[in-house]
């Protein structure tokens, strides 16, 4: 079947595939899942998923391969953390192998919507576990829905590799001791007006600063931060309140093991930004998209520049692109065939 798709030219926007999986939780056990063709669901009114934000969420890609053949990066990864943020919010695991199941049939189904080789678009897949039935204490929900849509996707942020500047938000994502460490909802329901706010001051997107001392950098809304300091080395933040970015840790090992850099997850300080030559936010939509600049107090703190690419991120992206399109051998275990 051919679809009248511009690759090429994709952003990150909804666009209705052919099948999505969904399995139901109920009275201690999953069902076997299925494909279906309808991209409604129908749960309670009150489910716990609408009232109380009991849900959690995964975003991880497909990708084609010179070859033509579909691979997964470190599903295994979104599945661990799937079952992380489940936990926080009290809903039953997702069997590891259930979840890269899922993940695999629903872009077997979707296949012909896998973008081709060289286009520089990925299928997107986002799975999510969601509280329904029947019920209206502030309670775990009776029944759970685990579902994986797909859609094909450009960049996040327009341009990719171009990079884009971001102001410092004065509000907070998370708490110290909150949920900013599980993929859940709410925190992204925390991030909507904040980002609303450096989009109508012509930013990207904001950065959040630690809440407790709004004094470190924690993340961006989709993303993690990491900056190349003037010697050479990838330094990224340390904090219980991020998210913990599956390619943040898969770049800390290719800057260390394909790069030769030293790599530390650390403080990183709002006030030193001059200690890094480059900067970037990485992610699975945001790939990896340099930073040209950060505003804050009244000042645009600028790294490498504002229209180019610094040299080590730039070396950072081509290694991970390489490793997720199959042009370079990744470390064991990080490619999973679909097909
Ligand atoms: N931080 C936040 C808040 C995110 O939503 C994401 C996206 O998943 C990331 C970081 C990057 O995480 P990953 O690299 O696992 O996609
Ligand atoms: C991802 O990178 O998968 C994300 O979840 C970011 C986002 C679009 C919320």
């Amino acid at each position: 079947m051919s679809l009248n798709i511009d690759w090429e030219n994709l952003g990150f926007s909804y666009i209705k595939t052919d099948y999505r999986y969904i399995s139901k939780w109920k009275d201690g056990q999953w069902d076997n899942g299925e494909l279906v063709k309808d991209n409604n669901l129908t749960i309670s009114e009150a489910s716990t998923a609408l009232h109380y934000g009991q849900q959690c969420f995964e975003g991880l890609k497909a990708y084609r391969t010179k070859d033509g053949s579909i691979q997964l990066f470190r599903p295994d990864e979104n599945a661990k953390r799937i079952n992380r943020s489940a936990r926080r919010v009290l809903m039953p695991d997702v069997p590891e192998e259930k979840f890269i199941d899922a993940c695999k049939q629903v872009v077997k189904a979707n296949e012909h919507f896998v973008p081709p080789y060289g286009s520089g678009a990925t299928l997107y897949l986002r799975p999510f576990l969601i509280g329904v039935g029947d019920n209206i204490g502030v309670k775990p929900a009776p029944e759970f829905l685990f579902c994986v849509f797909c859609l094909p996707v450009g960049p996040y942020f327009k341009g990719g590799l171009t990079p884009v500047n971001f102001i410092i938000s004065e509000y907070d994502r998370a708490a110290p001791y909150g949920t900013g460490e599980a993929k859940v909802g709410g925190n992204y329901a925390a991030s909507l007006y904040p980002h609303e706010l450096a989009v109508k001051q012509g930013f990207a997107d904001c950065i959040y600063l630690d809440p407790a001392t709004h004094t470190k950098i924690e993340e961006v809304g989709a993303a993690n931060f990491f900056g190349i300091t003037k010697d050479n080395k990838f330094i990224t933040p340390q904090s219980p309140s991020i998210l913990p970015s599956i390619t943040k840790y898969s770049l800390m090992h290719i800057a260390s093991e394909y790069l030769g850099m030293e790599v530390e997850e650390r403080d990183v300080l709002v006030d030193h930004l001059d200690e890094f030559a480059e900067a970037g936010a990485c992610g699975t939509a945001a790939v990896i998209t340099p930073i040209g600049g950060i505003h804050h107090k009244g000042k645009l703190h600028v790294f490498h520049s504002e229209t180019e690419v610094g040299p080590v991120t730039k070396k950072l992206y081509d290694t991970l692109y390489g490793i997720q399109f199959g042009d370079v051998k990744g470390p064991e275990g990080w490619i999973v065939k679909v097909k």
